[in-house]
């Protein structure tokens, strides 16, 4: 039996997916033959609520010097972490010389707002290439993973921090009491820790399973948050919904008794009880809706290939690597996949093998049909394909569900 990567209590799979691919894993067509895979299943701890990863591939497999993943590529995740920053330097960060410490940093999305206002800042980022960008725009970044023992070098070179911040990088940690240690240690007492993740309540009143893949480790609740922190001194003060990634939360922490704690606290956890995330039948029923899903989207694909339309996928997501692969997305339902990012371009998607083609590609002879792999991503997506949507094209959508848009 796995033990609860949290309070190790022993825990059963929810869900299986059997063997996976790495959700960012693509590669080149010449590779396909011997893809790394492993066992992806999901369980709920019943003691501390965590929702978790059974088996993960090691982080040096995810996160290296050709990680594919790039922030910048959304305009809108821009503006949002634009916004992020904003609310620490107004609302969290004290007068003087604040520090503020970002762990994730990828290609200085969030810090460049930072070191633009003369906010003394480090970026803590392993993946090379993302992380250079970043030091290319000036920002100072260590290319190193995060944890206790880093935490304490930081403190001795650079003096502790007053802004702890993370986004979607919490929830990919398998080592989170290093994490968590770290930030206890790297923390002034008086300062504040803000990170947020795809959340667990979004994912279960949508049905969005493909927020599960290698680096997903946690999909974290208010409830599951609070034990965690609880262990190290820490407590969560306020939780602040978010509409990107397909639902998200936010989470601030600070050192137990140093700030007060927001009504939302209490409010969120009453509605994390109501929507069952502490009931073992609740996941239960998740992976009968996820069932229920992928039989409805493989019949749509298929009645389509029937018709003898033209389907392409829209945004090489390493969330589709979860959706083709459970589901069962072959290159002749699904012609090819549009991306703009040039490193996951001329390869072929993990397990699935479907070409990524860039963006041009789409749209230079539009399909009948795109499935929008990226519906975290709709509302810009949406705007800006306008011309798509008037030459007659359809939006396949399957969050919350099965759906055409036309
Ligand atoms: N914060 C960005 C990037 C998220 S992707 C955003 O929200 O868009 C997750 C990033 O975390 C990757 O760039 C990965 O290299 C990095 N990462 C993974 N494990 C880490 C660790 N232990 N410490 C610091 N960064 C880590
Ligand atoms: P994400 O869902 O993990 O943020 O990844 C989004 C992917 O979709 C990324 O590879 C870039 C791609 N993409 C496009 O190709 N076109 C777009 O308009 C957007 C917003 C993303
Ligand atoms: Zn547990």
């Amino acid at each position: 039996m796995k033990l609860c990567l949290v309070c190790a209590t022993g825990i059963t799979p929810f869900i299986d997916f059997g063997s996976m691919p790495l959700g960012n894993g693509f590669l080149l067509p010449e590779q396909s033959g011997d893809e790394y895979r492993y066992r992806m299943q999901v369980g709920f701890c019943p003691e501390c609520g965590m929702v978790q990863l059974l088996e993960q591939p090691d982080r040096e497999r995810m996160f290296h010097d050709n990680y594919a993943f790039f922030s910048g590529t959304s305009r809108f995740m821009a503006l949002h972490f634009q916004a992020f920053a904003e609310q620490v330097m107004n609302d969290f960060l004290p007068s003087g010389a604040p520090f503020v410490v970002e762990m994730g940093s990828n290609d200085g999305i969030m810090l460049q707002n930072f070191k633009a206002a003369g906010i003394r800042h480090l970026g803590i980022e392993p993946s090379k290439n993302v992380a250079q960008v970043a030091m290319d725009k000036g920002i100072s970044t260590l290319t190193e993973f995060f944890s206790a023992e880093l935490a304490r070098r930081i403190v001795a070179e650079q003096g502790q921090a007053d802004a702890f911040l993370a986004a979607n990088v919490m929830c990919h940690i398998p080592y989170i009491h290093s994490i968590a240690e770290g930030i206890s240690i790297l923390l002034k007492p008086s300062g504040v820790v803000m990170f947020e993740d795809p959340y667990l309540g979004d994912v279960i009143e949508k049905t969005s399973y493909d927020q599960i893949y290698d680096e997903h480790t946690f999909l974290f609740s208010v409830g599951s948050v609070s034990n965690l922190f609880e262990r190290y001194g820490m407590e969560v003060v306020d939780v602040q919904p978010q509409s990107t990634h397909g639902g998200s939360m936010r989470y601030v922490i600070a050192h137990r008794g140093a700030r007060p704690v927001s009504p939302n606290v209490a409010t969120q956890r009453m509605r994390e009880e109501r929507m069952g995330l502490s009931r073992p039948e609740t996941y239960e029923q998740f992976r009968r809706n996820c069932e229920s899903s992928r039989t409805q989207l493989m019949a749509l694909l298929r009645d389509l290939k029937a018709d003898g339309k033209r389907v392409v996928g829209y945004g090489a997501t390493s969330k589709s690597t979860t959706i083709t692969n459970y589901c069962g997305i072959t290159p002749d339902l699904v012609e090819f996949i549009s991306d703009t990012t040039p490193i996951k371009q001329g390869k072929v998607s993990p397990g699935a093998h479907i070409p990524v083609r860039p963006y041009e590609e789409f749209a230079r002879n539009y399909p009948d049909y795109a499935l929008l792999f990226a519906w975290n991503h709709s509302r810009e997506i949406m705007e800006k394909e306008e011309a798509f949507r008037k030459s007659g094209g359809k939006w396949i959508v399957y969050v919350p569900e099965v759906a055409i848009l036309g």
